[in-house]
């Protein structure tokens, strides 16, 4: 009989490949770069990413796996004998800009599924690569950081929380008139470059929510912290407050709100409701 797979098992030994196949890197990414062309998720490849996305998929090989791989480097691959067995949604380096710019604050996302769905992941990995932080889900088993089950804030006043935005887009003329009243009404804005570790932040309580209305986030990156998020009881909607879910495709985009608990998540719908109304 076919064993179980241990799912967290698996994705930690990735993880650790990771880390082990890009540490050599790190020191020459000041130097010029080879040119790799673009990735399935629209941006300029770099070799680190390439490296990263390579040690995940030797990683599930070396334990003879079937898989589809739905990655934002080199696109959708399917593996072994059965590849419709499961999806492993990765990306590989998410916050490649900080890595190259020496900026602490990077990560690698692995979500498995069952379907090429966001809905159906069901185990799931985001690993702070520089500060050793790794956060992992599994489906009705709660969120982990470091072993250590996570839980959001209960942070409730906009004068006290700290929200992420992405606001990291060309068409911010478009996005700023949603988010005016709630950019007003918040003291503490951040953004900091990589949006899967920043979704976990709000699971672990680091931040109170995260937002990124741009429509122009990949599944690709936020498949892992989706379940993260859920897992640690935290909630993820569409902008409009519905249920999130979307195919798992690194040409899939997405907008989303995350937050720690239902009062601030009241507080910051009806703010951005407000801003639509106004527009009218
Ligand atoms: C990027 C980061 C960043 C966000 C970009 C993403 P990548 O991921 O999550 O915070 O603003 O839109 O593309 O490209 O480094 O995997
Ligand atoms: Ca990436």
């Amino acid at each position: 009989m076919k064993q179980p797979i241990d799912w967290l098992q698996v994705l930690i030994q990735c993880r650790s490949n990771v880390q082990r196949q890009i540490t050599p890197l790190l020191t020459t990414l000041n130097q010029p770069q080879p040119d790799l062309g673009i990735g399935a998720g629209g941006d300029a490849i770099k070799q680190v990413d390439l490296i990263a996305e390579n040690a995940i998929i030797n990683t599930l090989e070396e334990h003879e796996l079937s898989f589809t791989v739905i990655s934002e480097e080199s696109g959708i691959k399917e593996c072994g004998e059965s590849p419709y067995d499961c999806y492993v949604t990765a990306d590989p380096i998410d916050g490649t800009t900080n890595l190259m710019r020496g900026i602490p604050f990077y990560a690698t996302s692995i979500a498995i599924s069952t379907k090429p769905a966001l809905n159906t992941v069901f185990a799931a990995l985001v690993a702070d690569l520089f500060h050793g932080i790794t956060y992992t889900a599994q489906k009705g088993v709660g969120a982990y950081r470091n072993n250590q089950k996570i839980t959001p804030s209960k942070e409730t006043s906009l004068k006290e929380a700290v929200i992420g935005m992405d606001l990291n887009t060309y068409k911010i003329k478009e996005m700023i008139p949603k988010l005016t009243s709630l950019i007003q009404e918040t003291k503490h804005i951040r953004h900091l470059g990589a949006n899967a570790l920043e979704l976990c932040y709000v699971a672990d309580g680091t931040t109170d929510a995260f937002l990124d209305f741009r429509g122009k986030l990949r599944t690709t990156d936020m498949a892992a912290a989706w379940l993260i998020i859920q897992e640690a009881d935290a909630i993820i909607t569409t902008p409009e407050g519905k249920p999130l879910n979307a195919r798992l495709d690194p040409k899939q985009k997405v907008t989303f709100i995350a937050v720690a608990n239902k009062k601030i998540n009241k507080i910051i719908s009806a703010l951005i409701k407000d801003d639509k109304k106004e527009k009218k």
